[in-house]
């Protein structure tokens, strides 16, 4: 079985021997490749929903390998605290991801990693990581059918940040500069120009046009490097 760049770049930033929760897991595509690359020692895939639970024990049953648990909860109540090492919450809205994340207060601790891959609401979502003490050592993004996506290796310092808004669109994609990040920062520069746009003539959002300017200036400032 193969899988794509996406969940391939995901599965590349998990620590090997690492026991892993797949949250939201579907067909549990990532948990096998897992597990037959050798990264994960053991797996769990986690679904709230039943369908995507039968999708899971297909592939899990077709694989023919070991060492995958099913599991049936909402977000990281479907494992416990001392089953797992690293959890990947991937393919959901950044909204619902620090939802899954603030509902575990266990997880809040150095010795667990989150492999996080929001599709919408990333700024949203890095915001809610710098207040709540989690700190994103490292960001890639991926391209794969036709769209560019950011995932994120996360653990918890306790450390609680306000970032400036340039962190909050491009987060840490800008350390490790490559064509798939390069195409996100500009994609995303493009999109805080439109919002700019709409709203310049707007008096009641001053403040959050000139939030956007400036964050058009810092990473025209990224890019130049
Ligand atoms: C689009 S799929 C992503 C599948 C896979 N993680 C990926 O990245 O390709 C989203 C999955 O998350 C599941 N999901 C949504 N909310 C969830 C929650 N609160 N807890 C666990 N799973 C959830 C859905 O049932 C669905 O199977």
């Amino acid at each position: 079985m193969s899988v794509d760049n996406r969940l391939q770049r995901i599965a590349g930033m998990i620590r090997r021997g690492d026991r892993v929760a797949d949250i939201g897991t579907d067909h549990a595509y990532l948990p096998v490749f897992l597990i037959k690359e050798g990264i994960a020692e053991k797996a769990f895939a986690c679904d709230v929903s039943d369908g995507p639970l039968e999708n899971a024990r297909k592939t899990v049953e077709r694989s023919g390998v070991d060492g995958i648990t099913l599991r049936k909860g909402d977000g990281l109540l479907a494992v416990c605290p001392e089953e797992i090492d690293t959890a990947v919450i991937a393919g959901m809205g950044g909204d619902l991801i620090a939802r899954i994340i603030s509902d575990a207060e266990w997880i809040k601790n150095g010795r667990y990693e989150l492999i996080l891959q929001p599709m919408t609401a990333v700024e949203d979502l890095r915001e809610y990581l710098c207040k709540n003490g989690f700190e994103i050592l490292k960001e890639q993004a991926v391209s794969a059918h036709g769209r560019t996506y950011t995932a994120m290796k996360v653990v918890f310092t306790g450390q609680k940040t306000d970032c400036d808004p340039v962190f909050y669109f491009v987060g840490r994609l800008s350390e490790n500069m490559g064509e798939d990040e390069l195409t996100y920062i500009k994609r995303k520069r493009r999109i805080i120009e439109n919002l700019a746009k709409d709203i310049s003539e707007v008096e009641a959002k001053k403040d959050t046009y000139q939030m956007l300017c400036a964050a058009m200036d810092g990473i025209d400032r990224l890019l130049e490097i």
